[in-house]
């Protein structure tokens, strides 16, 4: 008689794996790497670091130097950053990657601190270098949004070789550096009312920042300016800190509303008294801007924390701006703000982006490696 058998398979999921630990030691060695502050940054109004960005990284030691379970060095000379890396990564726990200036403060080169972590088999904090690459290009990630579902404003790519184009959609628009960060060429000149106007605004963007790169010719959206943090890794263990808006009551009329270069780098402008309050919005516009946030979150590959900008049009409907996968990490910026709210202080800020980390690199890296898959299996059509 033949034997009849049922063979059952089963992934069973650890709740919480142990730490990776070095041998005796429960505090972790952390390498923070921040931008270079002896070279030109270009995004900088003088094109250097100044006091205020020195400040920055004071207050960034002194809410590091309080946390439990951590010992941090700083990694800021991009000249000796690879021998640096190669000669202490045999004590190297894990990289807390605040290099958002790009190594060798290029913007272009910020996904190149992660690739060269990979390449050296050092783990790190945050997004990777392809999800770096996708992000600076505002198009892509346009591009990647619509073919999810995800609204995004009517645009316009402008090529640098490009010296005519179909405008499709009304004015007021907005040009913009279509690979950008940090509001890098988005003044209050870039907004436009007239093909005259937009021409100009153009050719400004070109002189000030090259005609070797593109630009995004956007519908100008009305309604609220918004921005959602995201700590943790989505689905398993994520907070999605409280959206926030730019408050333009106090800007003088006539001025247009949006939060750009002036209000994030020119202490002398209209715009700089701006400021991030707590979003009022309908339910079901939440609702629906933290669901496309946490999709964007998964299919853009970002990790452990990721901002996103949206904005509202005239009738109230969220439309993606970008995508942060290393977003700013002051303690005035945007991210520690929505922390505040969340009753986060700036140190419990940075601790929980820590900790985040630590948990994916020692728990998920082991579950990945040992089931070669992110998915659960098939997927069902909705
Ligand atoms: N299509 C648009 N309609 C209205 N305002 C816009 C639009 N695009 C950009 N802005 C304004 O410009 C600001 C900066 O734009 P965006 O977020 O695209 O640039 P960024 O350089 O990547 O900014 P950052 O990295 O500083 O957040 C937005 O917060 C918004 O105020
Ligand atoms: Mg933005």
């Amino acid at each position: 008689m033949m034997e009849k058998r049922i063979v059952v398979t089963a992934v069973v999921r650890k709740e919480w794996a142990s730490l990776k630990k070095r041998p005796g030691s429960l505090v972790k060695n952390v390498v923070v790497i921040l931008g270079d502050p002896h070279k030109p940054d270009c995004i900088k109004p003088s094109c250097v670091f100044d006091d205020d960005d020195l400040y920055t990284i004071d207050r960034l030691k002194e809410a590091l130097r309080d946390l439990k379970g951590f010992c941090f060095t700083y990694f800021s000379n991009h000249d000796t950053l690879i021998q640096d890396l190669v000669k202490k990564e045999p004590k190297i726990d894990f990289v807390f990657n605040l290099c958002d200036e790009g190594f060798l403060n290029v913007p272009k080169k910020e996904l190149h601190i992660p690739a060269l972590l990979e390449m050296l088999g050092i783990s790190y904090t945050g997004s990777g270098p392809q999800c770096l690459a996708f992000c600076l290009d505002k198009s892509l990630v346009r591009g990647i949004a619509k073919e999810m579902g995800i609204p995004v404003p009517e645009a316009v790519f402008i090529k640098p070789e490009d010296s005519t184009f179909e405008l499709y959609f009304d004015f007021p628009v907005i040009a913009k550096p279509n690979l950008g960060d940090s509001s890098f060429g988005i003044t209050q000149k870039c907004v436009s009312h007239s093909p005259e106007e937009l021409t100009n605004a153009i050719s400004e963007i070109r002189e000030r920042f090259g005609y070797d790169k593109p630009i995004l010719v956007e519908e100008l959206l009305t309604g609220k300016d918004l921005s959602v943090g995201i700590i943790g890794n989505p689905p398993e263990s994520y907070t999605v800190l409280p959206i926030i808006e730019e408050d333009y009551s106090a800007l003088p009329e006539g001025l247009p509303r949006i939060c750009g270069y002036e209000a994030k780098w020119l202490p002398d402008s209209p715009y700089w008294n701006l400021r991030s309050i707590p979003a009022k919005l309908p339910e079901e516009v939440e609702r629906n801007i933290v669901e496309w946030c946490l999709k964007l979150f998964g299919r853009l590959e970002c990790r452990d924390y990721a901002r996103f900008d949206w904005r509202l049009d005239a009738l109230g409907n969220p439309k993606l701006l970008e995508v942060n996968p290393n977003p700013g990490w002051c303690w005035d910026g945007h991210l520690a703000k929505m922390a505040a709210i969340a009753g986060l202080s700036y140190p419990q800020m940075l601790e929980s982006i820590l900790k985040t980390a630590e948990a994916r690199i020692y728990t998920h890296k082991d579950e990945r490696a040992s089931h070669g898959t992110n998915g659960n299996g098939t997927p069902e059509v909705k």
